[in-house]
């Protein structure tokens, strides 16, 4: 991205597929990524099943569609799909993975002030049963030194719990670094990377944690209801959840209540009927940002972000991002003394953006162009 240039970049052209940009400057894919036509024309494929054939569409495509999705999933990832559960929300997918740990010898979990709480709050649900919970904090708001990582981890911990990308400051963590500290120790090692698959490059074998969690809500397209979680493959055959329901067990159309028959693989987390509207949403957003392809997606994505940053900077609004380039995402925190106020400011002037304590939130993503977030700084800028 040229600094002062407002040439359209190589991926301007699918816009089109977004029909909000027809009515307002969409900069908010952290909270929620935009509709592309190819989800809404899926989930009306959806619609059309059930109303024309009824149940009789889960023997052949509804059920192929949870299998193609759990691949889909996992080609992003570059893990293997009996690797993939499909879960409503990383809540339920965390909550069955909580309830899959033994805490006797090890009751310690770790995880930081920065990360998303309804992760942190499946261990603080446990305190009652003798889970401790160590929640590092930061020392600038913007990341967690890997030393204090070092210090928080220790032989009595079961699980470090933290994200790839913070939603709160959008820095993207050295997760290798925090996995192998874990596991040096014996813990397991569990990543919320809801903030970063979509965004930038994620190979979670190269990342080597033994748990990763994303979803359809943001960088992926495929809007709320659609979740997957990776298991490592030896991991999940060592744990059984006690929380679970009939798609956990393999033997699920055996009817059988008397034995449980758990999969051999990360279904072993699942639990009932997911929402198929949500996976066909989710269908369509993977299709079409495999179509635009992954690598020119997060260039584009990148230049973007960094361009808003110097921009930003240039017009004195000091966004609050990591120091080091390498670490930052496409999530750029504006600070502001009244956040709720400068949204709707941007909000009167037709612009999507959010508000986080302290901050604006901005969130270009591949469909975004420079024009808009320079419409969105001038009128932060000006207020
Ligand atoms: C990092 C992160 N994790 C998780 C979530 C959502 O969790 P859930 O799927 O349980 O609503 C969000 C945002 O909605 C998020 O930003």
């Amino acid at each position: 991205m040229t600094g002062a240039s407002t040439t359209a970049h190589a991926l301007a052209r699918y816009r089109a597929e977004f029909p909000v940009f027809e009515r307002q400057i969409y900069l908010n894919t952290c909270s929620l990524g935009a509709l592309a036509r190819r989800s809404r024309e899926r989930v009306a494929a959806f619609l059309g099943e059930w109303d024309q054939r009824g149940a009789a569409a889960w023997y052949d495509v509804w059920w192929e569609s949870l299998s193609d999705l759990r691949r889909g999933y996992a080609g992003v990832v570059g893990a293997q799909a009996e690797e993939i559960a499909l879960h409503a929300s990383v809540s339920t997918a965390t909550g069955v993975l909580a309830s899959a740990l033994d805490y006797a010898s090890r009751p310690k979990v770790v995880t930081t002030s920065l990360d998303f709480p309804t992760v942190t709050y499946q261990w603080l649900a446990k305190r009652p049963l003798g889970v401790q919970v160590e929640v590092i904090e930061s020392p600038d708001g913007v990341s967690v030194p890997l030393e204090a990582f070092a210090r928080a981890v220790d032989d009595r911990t079961a699980l470090v719990a933290t994200s790839h990308v913070y939603f709160t400051s959008g820095a993207v963590q050295d997760v290798r670094a925090i996995g192998d500290l874990a596991h040096a120790h014996g813990a397991l090692c569990l990543v919320d990377g809801y903030q970063s698959v979509g965004q930038i490059p994620v190979d979670v074998r190269s990342l080597d944690v033994d748990f990763f969690t994303a979803g359809g809500l943001k960088w992926l397209l495929g809007g709320p209801g659609i979740v997957f979680l990776y298991v490592r493959r030896e991991v999940a055959r060592r744990l059984v959840p006690t929380t679970t329901g009939w798609f956990a067990n393999e033997r699920q159309f055996g009817f059988d209540s008397r034995r449980m028959d758990w999969h051999q693989d990360a279904r072993r987390f699942e639990q009932g009927t997911p929402a198929l509207a949500s996976v066909y949403a989710q269908l369509g957003g993977l299709d079409l940002l495999r179509e635009i392809g992954w690598p020119e997606i997060f260039e584009v994505t990148r230049e973007l972000a960094a361009d808003l940053t110097t921009l930003a900077t240039e017009r004195g609004l000091r966004p609050n991002v990591a120091p080091d380039p390498s670490a930052r995402s496409a999530i750029v925190m504006i600070p502001s003394a009244d956040p709720p106020a400068a949204v709707r400011r941007l909000a009167a002037a037709g612009i999507v953006a959010d508000a986080r304590p302290g901050h604006v939130r901005l969130s270009p993503f591949f469909y975004n162009l420079r024009d808009d977030y320079v419409a969105a700084i001038e009128i932060l800028a000006g207020s």
